[in-house]
């Protein structure tokens, strides 16, 4: 099946983009693996004829509407986002009446249709940098994460107003996991997503975006790690850091709750069969992909 998508890729100027929550399998084949940020930055910039993205449906609709003449595939449309879906179009519209006057941020995780009523949109990568450029009497509304929103609050002094969304993934994980796993590996520090709780990230020695957890991590003396995130993280902590120990905080022993499905329904035969029928393909209407862009490019323009 490998050999198969490498070769399909090779035939039809294809690109695959995979999330670091991805299944291992489709991180090792990936032309690019990344974060939500890197992920964008790539597509946007790519000449590639296809790109075959294999994460979830916000994250392929960002990439069509940087880079709309491009054919933007996915291997499963099923591939959505709790805390995208947290956040509909139309009761973002109404709740926005509510705040005249106010910038309105958000972050990535959102449909084509919240990023068309937004200013500017941020990641988990970005968001304290681009945060930090407002005024700090700037007026903003931040949605859809009460985790990520309440986080950029505390670092930066800022009052924003929170849209009460949240990711189903990272919200679960609660501070009596992580503190158990530190009575277990007290020599272990604990490294945690923004997306989860603000009591979780209370404990934590470092909080970043999937990326700046795997750079932390890769360049920190300590030999052994609490993670609060997504599992698939590890794939690519231990591929850079083989040495190393890491413990995924989970909320049950038994399950592995903090696998997003979503992320994982990008098997290698549905990529296969992505590229190879050149569908489902990601097709978004026009008036929309011009207002969803000019928050993406302010972002990616403050970004920098
Ligand atoms: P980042 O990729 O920005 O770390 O976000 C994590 C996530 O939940 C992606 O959906
Ligand atoms: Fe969405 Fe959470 Fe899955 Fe990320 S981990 S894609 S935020 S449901």
């Amino acid at each position: 099946m490998k050999n198969k998508i490498l070769k399909l890729k090779k035939e039809k100027n294809a690109i695959l983009l995979a999330h670091y929550y991805t299944l291992p399998e489709v991180q090792e084949i990936a032309d690019y693996v990344g974060d939500s940020l890197a992920l964008a930055q790539a597509a946007a910039t790519t000449d590639a004829q296809i790109i075959l993205f294999a994460g979830v449906h916000f994250m392929a609709e960002t990439a069509k509407i940087l880079n709309p003449t491009r054919k933007v595939i996915i291997p499963d449309m099923e591939a959505g986002c709790s805390l995208a879906d947290s956040c509909p179009a139309d009761d973002f519209a109404q709740f926005l009446q509510n705040y005249p006057n106010h910038t309105v941020l958000s972050y990535i995780n959102c449909s084509a249709a919240v990023k068309a009523l937004s200013d500017i949109i941020v990641t988990s990568g970005n968001a304290l940098n681009i945060v930090s450029q407002f005024p700090v009497d700037e007026n903003i509304v931040f949605a859809p994460d009460r985790n990520l929103g309440a986080y950029v609050n505390a670092a930066t002094g800022r009052n924003m107003v929170l849209w009460d969304g949240a990711c189903h993934v990272h919200d679960q994980l609660n501070a009596d996991a992580v503190f158990d796993l530190k009575q277990r590996y007290p020599q272990a520090k604990i490294i945690a997503h923004p997306e989860c709780k603000a009591t979780v990230l209370a404990l934590a020695d470092f909080v970043g975006s999937t990326a700046a957890m795997l750079k932390f991590v890769s360049s920190d003396s300590v030999q052994e790690y609490i993670v609060a995130t997504e599992t698939g993280i590890i794939y690519e902590m231990l591929n850079q850091n083989s040495q190393k120990v890491f413990h995924i905080v989970t909320t049950d022993q038994s399950c592995s709750c903090n696998d997003c499905e979503y992320m994982k329904k990008n098997t290698l035969t549905k990529i296969e069969k992505a590229l190879r029928t050149e569908t489902p393909e990601i097709k978004l209407d026009e008036n929309l992909m011009v207002l969803a862009k000019q928050p993406l490019l302010r972002m990616l323009e403050m970004g920098r």
